[in-house]
């Protein structure tokens, strides 16, 4: 089996690849601050921002690919810790793509749709970026530095993800479903918009993107979304009150950190090369009712 290291494995997104890739490959995962453990994984822990430490691991794993997602990925923190964010968001990511280009292995950078402004949606490859905020901002620089340091290197960029979570971490969608189950109330955005899809498809997607794909590549679903009529599906395939749900408008509401109204993703190129992303209620059902075939 081909030895894959992924960065993050501790997070939402690498936890998901470290679950559905473990048949196909060998799988290195490296883990910081929540050391969480996974059969069939070998956890590596490491602070990536550490140069060395890094050159130690790529010395000692001697990967066959590269998946990155580990990331500082709340944009609230990267507002509020610029330097520190741009550590792992900008600097490990160009160290990785380095070593990746030294070994010349397939190396698949995890980028998002923040990197556009959210008012010219859809967007393709080739649109012009112009981040709202300094998370987009980092991300967007080191898609930039990412390929000018190894230009075989696949940049993805992800919409917003749901499904099963580390036990690290939660998303948009362990929150919503929580909060239905506890009775609370939920007030979302009827102007926010998004082509989510699950982690089950975004690890399809990046494993695609890996063997196949050089520059950029957009994983979006193939439905856009507001976050107000998502959470209303979810209230409704899991079976609690759409009464719960409420609508609000971004707009309106006073943010910390700016935020990106439209990101819709347009994913025909992956669409073409073979990424298939069910529709939202599929995959929601599928999820919840815990029908995932693992790879
Ligand atoms: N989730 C989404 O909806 C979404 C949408 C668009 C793009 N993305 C992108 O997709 C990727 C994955 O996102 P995610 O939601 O899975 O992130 P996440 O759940 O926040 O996980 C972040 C991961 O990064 C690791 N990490 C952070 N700083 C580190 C450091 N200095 N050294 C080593 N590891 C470090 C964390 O390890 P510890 O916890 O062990 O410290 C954790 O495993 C990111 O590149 C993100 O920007 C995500």
């Amino acid at each position: 089996m081909k030895k894959l290291l992924v960065t993050g494995a501790s997070g939402f997104l690498g936890w998901n690849i470290c679950t559905y890739a473990r048949k196909e490959y060998d799988i290195f995962g490296t883990v910081f601050l929540h050391p969480v453990k996974m059969n069939g994984v070998k956890t590596i822990r490491i602070d990536l921002t550490k140069y060395n430490d890094l050159k130690k691991v790529f010395r000692e794993v001697e990967p066959d690919g590269v998946i990155h997602t580990a990331a500082a990925s709340r944009p609230e923190f990267c507002q509020s810790h610029p330097s520190e964010s741009n550590k792992i968001n900008v600097e490990a990511s160009v160290n990785l793509a380095g070593f990746c280009s030294d070994r010349g292995i397939p190396f698949a950078f995890t980028s998002t749709d923040l990197v556009f402004d959210g008012k010219h949606a859809p967007y393709r490859e080739g649109d012009p970026v112009n981040p709202v905020n300094v998370y987009g901002e980092q991300k967007s620089r080191a898609e930039a530095q990412v390929m000018d340091t190894y230009a075989h290197a696949a940049v993805c960029r992800m919409p917003m993800m749901f499904g099963l979570s580390s036990p690290a971490y939660q998303t948009f969608f362990q929150q919503t479903v929580s909060a239905l189950q506890r009775g609370r109330e939920l007030t979302l955005f009827t102007d926010e918009f998004r082509t989510p899809v699950s982690g089950y498809t975004a690890v399809k997607g990046l494993i695609l993107a890996l063997k196949k794909v050089r520059g950029i590549l957009h994983l979006g679903g193939r439905e856009r979304i507001s976050r107000y009529d998502f959470g209303k599906l979810i209230a409704d395939i899991s079976g609690y009150t759409v009464n719960h749900v409420h609508a609000c408008r971004q707009k309106d509401v006073k943010l910390r950190v700016p935020r990106a109204a439209d990101l819709t993703l347009d994913s025909s190129k992956a669409f073409a090369m073979g990424f298939d992303p069910p529709t939202l209620k599929e995959e929601l059902q599928s999820l919840l009712h815990n029908h995932h075939e693992l790879y």
